[in-house]
């Protein structure tokens, strides 16, 4: 089939690539002409695994195209996605502007049975708006929702083994087309939800809120696990194994981040405030989670003396989470501005985010960011371990500690094996350790 994806970013990009890998005619627009130019080159945007590999088969096989216009290549499209940005206002509402504009553009080049796929994460009832605002234009093309799940470092995987592919739309045309684009995952035995459009795009808004709200209250968890001195690690493996509750996003840290979570759980809470809906769970999970970095300071400061002005200390990881090179709405950013704002001195290490802290120009000229974790560890009072990037589990801490001056590791991410870390002389605080709540502990 011909499909048009219009918007490049992280799920633009990643669908449009693998549904050429599918075997589908794809051309993906972005008005962004300087990606284009590295797209057509084989040059991946953005930095997640595989993506270069699937590029390039893609441009190589003829079957996937970039182009910086609504051309003419829209009037053979059978579906065209929009996967636009839908940020956050200043309210915690969506900004839907981009999505009607994107729609408003491409209509007049589309032939009528053509449908309109809504990618991009909406509140509920805009894809029924969208169908109005086609019809107002004198337009017959129909609307399908179509929520995506991909988590950036696994995109590509996520794509060809995801769960379940929801469909939303009003007539059997649309729900047609919708499933002959998917034939071959559904064929691999993935399963397919058709429903309204309303509920499909609620679909999206309640599974990532469900999902942060796992990961708030396994946080929470770990700060009474410090109290009464439990053991968090063990918690979260031994409730994981009920299979009613599932062992996945129970990992206590930081706090969540990234483009998704933070921005959704707000639109919701948004939305149910609106039909003066209380939804009590989301302002606590949103709560919790805004809480989490300065919590955090608090009780690194705390266990450094109660002072850290003029104390050096080494962040490794940037991101929000590992193998991304995002810092959008990242919990180790936050630590970072905390720390700033009581006299620290922050020095940072990232494998893949240090070339986008520039866009935190409260940031740029306070945090230091070396090329690798031991110059950023040299002389430094402790290391915070903000993401779970492989890289930090296994290097060479025996020589870190000798580059410290103080040799403190607050564990983040729980990522390293306490007793070993103890064993090199190391003063190591976890989550959901004794020691992080209590000093003495
Ligand atoms: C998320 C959803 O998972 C995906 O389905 C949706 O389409 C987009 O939003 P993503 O933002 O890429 O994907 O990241 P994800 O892996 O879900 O992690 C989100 C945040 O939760 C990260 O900050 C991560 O560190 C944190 N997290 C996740 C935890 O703190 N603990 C966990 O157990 C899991």
């Amino acid at each position: 089939m011909n499909i048009t994806f219009v918007g490049t970013g992280y799920v633009g990009l990643v669908s449009g690539v693998m549904m050429s890998y599918l075997g589908h005619n794809v051309t993906c627009i972005d008005l962004d002409s300087s990606k284009i130019v590295r797209l057509k080159k084989k040059e991946p945007t953005i930095y997640e695994d595989s993506l270069e590999k699937y590029l390039k088969m893609g441009v190589d096989s003829n079957r996937l195209h970039f182009v910086d216009s609504y051309d003419q290549n829209l009037k053979h499209s059978d579906a065209v996605f929009v996967t636009v940005g839908t940020p956050s206002l200043s309210d915690g509402s969506a900004d839907l502007s981009n999505i009607f504009s994107c729609v408003g553009s491409v209509l007049k080049h589309l032939k009528d049975d053509c449908v309109i796929v809504i990618k991009s994460t909406v509140p509920p009832g805009t894809c029924n708006n969208v169908e109005s605002f086609i019809k107002q234009k004198g337009y017959k093309n129909k609307v399908a929702s179509n929520p995506e799940f991909l988590r950036e470092g696994t995109a590509i995987h996520d794509f060809i083994n995801t769960d379940r592919i929801i469909i939303g739309g009003n007539d059997e045309l649309t729900f047609g087309i919708m499933k002959n684009i998917y034939a071959p995952l559904t064929k691999k035995g993935i399963q397919m939800l058709e429903t309204d459009l309303s509920t499909s795009e609620l679909i999206k808004y309640a599974s990532n809120s469900f999902l942060a709200n796992k990961i708030a209250f396994i946080n929470e968890l770990s700060d009474l696990c410090q109290e009464i001195g439990c053991n968090i690690n063990h918690l979260s493996e031994g409730i994981g194994m009920d299979k009613r509750i599932g062992n996945s996003f129970l990992k206590p840290g930081p706090g969540f981040g990234g483009s998704c979570f933070p921005k959704d759980i707000l639109a919701l809470q948004k939305l149910a405030q609106g039909v003066s809906s209380k939804f009590l769970i989301l302002d606590a999970i949103i709560n919790s989670n805004n809480n989490r970095p300065a919590n955090l300071t608090r009780k690194v400061i705390g266990l450094l003396g109660g002072d850290v002005k003029e104390k050096k200390i080494a962040v490794f990881g940037l991101t929000y989470k590992a193998n991304t090179d995002d810092l959008r709405c990242s919990p180790a950013i936050n630590l970072i501005k905390e720390l700033l704002s009581f006299g620290a001195k922050v020095v940072a290490y990232d494998p893949q985010g240090m070339k986008n802290i520039s866009r935190y120009k409260e940031l740029i000229k306070k945090v230091e960011c070396k090329t690798t974790p031991q110059k950023a560890a040299r002389g430094s009072d402790a290391i915070i371990i903000a993401t779970e990037w492989n890289e930090f589990k296994v290097l060479d801490y025996k020589k870190i500690k000798t580059l410290m001056k103080t040799p403190f590791i607050f564990d983040f991410r729980n990522v390293l094996d306490k007793q070993q870390i103890e064993e090199m002389g190391f003063e190591y605080h976890c989550i959901g350790s004794k020691k992080m709540g209590n000093k003495n502990g």
